[in-house]
């Protein structure tokens, strides 16, 4: 399908719907009358063949009760053999209800208060406030950014801040939120065997995976040489990015390492009790299975990247200081207002004047990145219009 008729059938108004993107401005901004480019998600309605399913699923069957569907084991195995090259075990899955959720249950099963919990800066904010809320302490290593905007590690700092501060586990994003970057397997081999040789646990967020929008390809830290790592690396994803789904609650949590795997379940039975979510389970069969879904997730992409072409195009063309990310991966577009705009301006700049709800900088990683912003692309390419028009308005050069 072409973008002009993905667009047509896909896109849909969601004010109204109770959507944080669209209805919760009053919970970060000053006002509520703003086109929202903050939550990631998307918005388009998911795959037809995925809303038929929870239709199909919810007309023939009572929603008790029920055990794991192999059917869904064997789609998630499948798809990340298919898609990402990556042979997972069976055994090896376990769940939580999201990600975050994941993640949070990770540092209370494997580490202590006052541990520290590596990042790479700037980054996701939720891993920082997931590991403050559970008083441990978050050492954000801050990346490189080079001439032509690309993030990189400066390795040598990595271990340094990783000795220094006795790291016990290092949170991945892969690809990355915010600056959309796709790791290659080279840059994680040097990360991992960093963390290996400080026996420092690793998270691999790999929740972006299927959202490839260059020509860098999503490599799971869980197949970097050849699997070398793949015993101290705890993968997570969900489709409720590939497939804008976030409000069913379900992601894979990918283990192999038997005595990890034990003692994150041991760690999840105490805090959480339930049963699979047959919704999610039957959405992720379809998502991973069906033809159309997969058609469904090239079209997507095909928006997304069309839609930051445009951004990018417009601004550097009006505003040729400004400092725009590679967006490899993810539907986010990274960029720096700095050489236009101070930092102290920016909310007055685009809350007031441009009347746009971004995610601001500052979420990623505090002050270094006030003059940044963090723009959602997963949207009509009318409404990047509309914000394109209005920055290149108000920003001047
Ligand atoms: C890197 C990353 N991890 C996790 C999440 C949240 O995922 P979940 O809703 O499954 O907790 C997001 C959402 O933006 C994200 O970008």
């Amino acid at each position: 399908m072409n973008t002009i008729d993905f667009t047509k059938t896909y896109y849909i108004d969601r004010r109204g719907s109770h959507s944080r993107k669209w209805d919760g401005e009053h919970l970060k901004f000053c006002r509520i009358d703003l086109l929202p480019l903050w939550v990631a998600d998307m918005d388009f309605m998911p795959p037809q063949c995925i809303q038929e399913a929870i239709c199909t699923y919810v007309k023939a069957q009572p929603l008790g009760y029920t055990m794991t569907n192999p059917k869904y084991l064997k789609a998630v195995i499948d798809w990340y053999k298919r898609r990402h090259n990556c042979i997972i075990s069976k055994d090896w899955l376990t769940s939580a209800p999201n990600v975050i959720t994941g993640i949070m249950w990770c540092i209370g099963a494997f580490t202590k208060p006052n541990d520290a919990i590596a990042v790479l800066s700037p980054v996701y904010g939720a891993f920082d406030t997931s590991a403050s809320d559970a008083q441990r302490q978050i050492i954000a290593i801050p990346m490189k950014r080079s001439d032509d905007n690309r993030y990189t590690v400066d390795y040598e700092a990595f271990e340094t801040a990783i000795t220094m501060h006795d790291v016990k586990l290092f949170i991945h994003c892969n690809p990355h939120n915010p600056v959309g970057h796709v790791w290659t397997e080279n840059e994680m081999a040097r990360l991992f065997s960093i963390c290996e040789r400080h026996k420092v646990l690793i998270i691999s967020d790999e929740i972006h995976q299927d959202l490839i929008t260059d020509s860098t390809p999503f490599t799971s830290a869980l197949t970097v040489a050849s699997g070398a790592y793949a015993d101290n690396i705890i993968a997570m994803s969900s489709l409720s990015k590939s497939f804008n789904m976030a409000s069913l609650h379900h992601a894979e949590v990918i283990i192999p390492n038997e005595k990890l795997r034990d003692q994150f379940n041991f760690y999840k039975a105490h805090v959480y009790h339930t049963d699979s979510d047959v919704i999610a389970e039957t959405a992720i069969t379809v998502a991973y299975t069906h033809p159309e879904s997969e058609a469904w997730l090239t079209d997507v992409l095909t928006v997304i990247r069309e839609n930051y072409e445009y951004l990018c195009r417009e601004l550097c063309t009006a505003l040729p200081q400004i400092r725009i990310s590679p967006m490899d991966g993810t539907y986010l577009a990274w960029i720096d207002f700095g050489a236009y705009v101070k930092a102290e301006d920016m909310h007055d700049l685009f809350e007031n004047k441009c009347r746009i709800a971004p995610s601001f900088g500052e979420w990623f990683g505090g002050k270094n990145y006030a003059t940044f912003v963090r723009l959602n692309l997963a949207t009509s390419l009318e409404n990047i219009k509309t914000a394109t028009h209005n920055i290149i308005k108000y920003v001047r050069p």
